[in-house]
């Protein structure tokens, strides 16, 4: 290992030190800008959180600055700013000759920035920019190439735990790539304990994507280092007694010798392993189980966040299903109406190439959309045939209750604006439309997709006392609606959709 690479992995081991000594979420970044503020002899660390809804970047730590003077600078401006927008990392020897150095904050901090090293905080999986890390004046001359990688490090580290934990495996893929900068290894997988079947479940693994890897936690060096917690260095595999060489004689694979190391959450907790085999140029060292138990570190946060990730995602999946159930009891003339638009604009939303994340949000919106109706009373909910003018204005209040009910529920960021999707989804580009009378480009998107959905879905579906529409007259009525209820893009993907396969997917009648 160089000496640079040697100083560089001394700093990451501290940083990991400090962090798995640090318990307080809520401190924990303050301690990794803190130490790497030391650790890069920078008079000054700061960390920036961006605000999606104002476009400005909070300083939620700011070292050396006095707590009442609140840092705020509009995303637009400055080289904190530059360095997010544009997602690079940025080290500038002379801020204030910079053309895009935003003079404001040592106005108002009464501080002078030279050299300075910002690096945006980007979450993994779907690239959301969630802030900013900037050290100012190296106090020993300029921040060097090293300086910047170890504050892109630092930066991962905080996006793992500033993040929705919406964390896929390319969070780990990152750490092994970094490992095999300094170890020169053949493959490494990376295990998750299941303790209700007793198995390691590979999370990860080289040379075998997408395959099933799964084996008795009782079996093994990996199972080994699982139940008892402590790393293991194994220089020749076929003679350790630990060693189950079945895998090898299944799979024609000769292992000589491995390193495995246990991966654990905030309270000590087993989580998982990571096992790395075959060093190419020979033996494995003391060195490097030194390395990978600091890469294992941060493989750690990945998996833990990875894991309560999937968890509350569950739970709230759950949650959902049983509040659309609850709509489909309370409306059985509609049962399954809400699932099944959500269905349909899923559809929308795939020929329109939506994100997953976008997906996910719309699908939510699109399930709850109606959810209001458990406050319509039931002769008006539950009447067969055309409502009169009054019944008819108190069911339109079900839009504005979706509002008022979804907006309680404390959605997590991704899904946020849930309630305003749902809640809009009865509004019309004319401005006919209601809760709001809202207009073209006041409706959100989702929402006018949703409605196009919702009126499909409401058109074609069979009820109890009326067979569904064919699918060519549902959209001859909803063709009658584009300009000026529906929006003419997502009535042409419906059909898009409808054409590419929807209509079997839906279970759609031909005639
Ligand atoms: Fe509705």
């Amino acid at each position: 290992m160089a000496d640079q690479d040697r100083r560089h992995f001394a700093l990451l081991l501290e940083i990991q030190r400090r962090l798995s000594q640090e318990r307080s979420m809520a401190r924990l970044p303050g301690v990794v800008m803190q130490t790497v503020g030391e650790l890069m002899d920078a008079d000054r660390s700061t960390l920036f959180l961006l605000d999606a809804e104002t476009m400005e970047l909070r300083a939620c730590f700011a070292q050396g600055v006095a707590a009442d003077k609140a840092i705020v600078v509009p995303l637009r401006m400055g080289l904190i700013g530059t360095a997010i927008l544009q997602r690079r990392t940025l080290n500038v020897l002379n801020a204030w000759q910079h053309p895009f150095f935003f003079a404001d904050i040592d106005g108002v901090t009464g501080y002078r920035t030279d050299s300075l090293l910002v690096v945006p905080i980007v979450q993994p999986g779907d690239g959301r920019v969630l802030g900013g890390l900037e050290l100012l004046n190296k106090r020993s001359g300029r921040f060097t190439p090293e300086d910047e990688t170890i504050a892109e490090d630092a930066a991962h580290w905080l996006a793992a735990r500033l993040g929705d934990g919406d964390i896929d495996a390319r969070a780990i893929e990152d750490k092994l790539e970094a490992l095999r900068k300094w170890i020169d290894f053949d493959r490494a997988t990376v295990f998750r304990v299941d303790a209700e079947h007793g198995r390691l479940v590979a999370v990860h693994a080289d040379g075998a994507a997408g395959l099933d890897i799964s084996m008795n936690m009782r079996l093994g060096i990996a199972g080994f280092v699982a139940m008892t917690g402590e790393p293991l260095l194994i220089p020749e595999a076929h003679a350790d007694a630990r060693f189950d060489a079945s895998h090898d004689r299944r799979t024609g694979y000769h292992t000589r010798n491995l390193l495995c190391v246990p991966l654990k959450d905030s309270a000590g907790e087993v989580l998982g392993v990571i096992q790395v085999i075959n060093r190419r140029d020979g033996t494995f060292t003391a060195g490097d189980l030194d390395l990978l138990s600091c890469v294992a570190g941060a493989v750690a946060i990945a998996l833990e966040n990875a894991i309560l990730f999937e968890e509350s995602e569950r739970q709230f999946r759950s949650l959902l299903d049983t509040l659309a159930a609850s709509i489909d009891a309370r409306d059985c003339l509609t049962a399954g109406h809400s699932l099944r638009v959500a269905q349909v604009a899923r559809g929308i939303a795939g020929v329109l190439e939506f994100m997953d994340h976008d997906m996910d949000l719309l699908e939510v919106a699109a399930i709850l959309h109606d959810y209001g109706k458990i406050g319509v009373d039931d002769a008006v909910l539950k009447k067969e045939g055309k409502l009169d003018a009054e019944e008819f204005g108190h069911m339109k209040t079900h839009a504005s209750m979706s509002f008022d009910i979804l907006d309680r529920i404390r959605f997590s960021r991704k899904y946020r604006s849930v309630p305003l999707i749902a809640a809009s989804h009865h509004e019309n580009l004319d401005g006919s439309g209601y809760p709001r009378g809202l207009k073209d480009h006041e409706i959100p998107f989702m929402s006018k997709i949703i409605s196009v959905a919702d009126v499909f879905e409401a058109l074609t579906a069979d009820r109890h006392y009326r067979q569904g529409m064919p699918v060519a007259q549902a959209l001859e009525i909803i063709d009658r609606g584009v300009g000026t209820k529906f929006d003419a893009h997502i009535v042409a993907a419906l059909k898009r959709y409808l054409g590419n396969g929807g209509h079997a997917e839906l279970g759609l009648k031909t005639e």
